[in-house]
């Protein structure tokens, strides 16, 4: 079960202009709690003004081995300010080390466990945070694996990780590919410039790989990149299996338009840790909103259908979800459910978040 849990700042590192990475210390008895497979991320609660604020960062440090116990005994995110964030512009401004700050147990399925093959990513902007720990970790971990990376950002000034990126070539630079693209800079020395779309994509990716070949595809950032990185892929006939998404803004991102009657009286029973309730679903609200009425502990994060946080095994019933950014099509076919997204349409639906 997910839980939140007060954690110290031990660091604030100004990342670029509108950045910062912030590092955690994990108690000794807390470190098992917080061990992370690479590419998962934290949900930070803050509470202003009666009103409850919750956002996701991805852990962006490499995961500690198992032979090392596994348990790290820190904890590194990167946060971008988001145009009129709460959460991030307060994290930008305010934060400081010492801090206490709610911190929710590791989260996700954006991730890659260390193994020999060859990887890539293409990813956009902060898309870099989750990546960053996943080849971190692989290429420190697995000596028969390779990573080519793609990214694309502004400018490099507004670039992420720009030297902990540039590191990974210094120290692996048999099995570690970069290729950077900036949108808005001349080209320079081994740099590349203009958008990383679909058209680019198409030439670039089997200019540097063996496209076929590559194991796992791991597509971060924006909803129009990773799209269209998928579109990409899938044209050059990679499976959808080996493609692994999360996306960072879904405020472009289309919701279902299907509309399929719901109830008027319908009802959810849930069982979450360990216990469980039935309760009435009110008129326009998610599973999620009905769960929360009456269990203040229902793991949620983003209420947007990308962190995943949220995800519950349906038993029972029928759902309609309004978008869904988080699961992969592999566990929708399983019965699991967005509870933020999900709206019921049968009268009875059952969820199951332990499983
Ligand atoms: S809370 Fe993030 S997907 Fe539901």
């Amino acid at each position: 079960m997910a839980r939140f849990h007060q954690l110290r700042v031990a660091a604030v590192e100004q990342l670029t202009d509108d950045s910062v990475a912030l590092t955690f210390a994990v108690p000794p008895d807390l470190r098992e709690d917080y061990r992370y497979t690479p590419g998962q991320h934290l949900a930070l609660r803050r509470v202003v003004d009666g009103v409850e604020i919750r956002r996701t960062y991805s852990i962006c440090s490499a995961a500690p081995a198992p032979r090392a116990t596994g348990e790290p005994s820190t904890l590194r995110v990167g946060v971008r300010v988001v145009d009129g964030g709460a959460f991030s512009t307060y994290a930008h401004k305010e934060i400081a080390v010492g801090d206490e700050l709610e911190v929710m147990t590791p989260a996700g399925r954006f991730t890659l466990d260390p193994a020999p093959g060859r990887y890539a990513a293409v990813v956009g902007g902060s898309g870099i945070t989750p990546v960053l720990s996943i080849v971190t970790t692989l290429l420190e971990r697995e000596p028969h694996a390779t990573f080519c990376l793609i990214r694309s950002d502004r400018t490099a000034a507004s670039t992420m990780f720009l030297e902990e990126v540039a590191d990974l070539k210094d120290r692996w630079p048999d099995r570690f590919q970069l290729v950077m693209v900036l949108s808005r800079e001349e080209q320079q020395a081994g740099l590349t410039s203009g958008r990383l779309d679909e058209e680019r994509l198409a030439s670039l990716l089997p200019a540097l790989l063996t496209v076929p070949e590559v194991d796992g595809w791991f597509l971060c950032g924006p909803y129009g990149l990773v799209q269209g990185a998928e579109r990409t892929l899938r044209s050059l006939g990679v499976d959808r299996r080996r493609i692994h998404e999360e996306i960072f803004h879904v405020d472009d991102a289309p919701t279902t338009t299907a509309t399929v009657p719901v109830p008027e009286h319908s009802t959810v029973t849930v069982t979450l840790d360990g216990r469980s309730g039935t309760w009435p679903v009110q008129a326009g609200e998610t599973l999620l909103d009905t769960v929360l009425r009456n269990r203040a502990d229902a793991p949620f994060a983003c209420k947007g259908g990308v962190c995943g946080t949220c995800r519950a095994f349906k038993v029972s019933g029928d759902v309609r979800m309004d978008r869904n950014f988080a699961l992969e099509p592999e566990e929708t076919e399983a019965g699991y459910v967005l509870a933020c997204q999900s709206h019921p349409t049968t009268d009875k639906v059952e969820l199951d978040f332990d499983r």
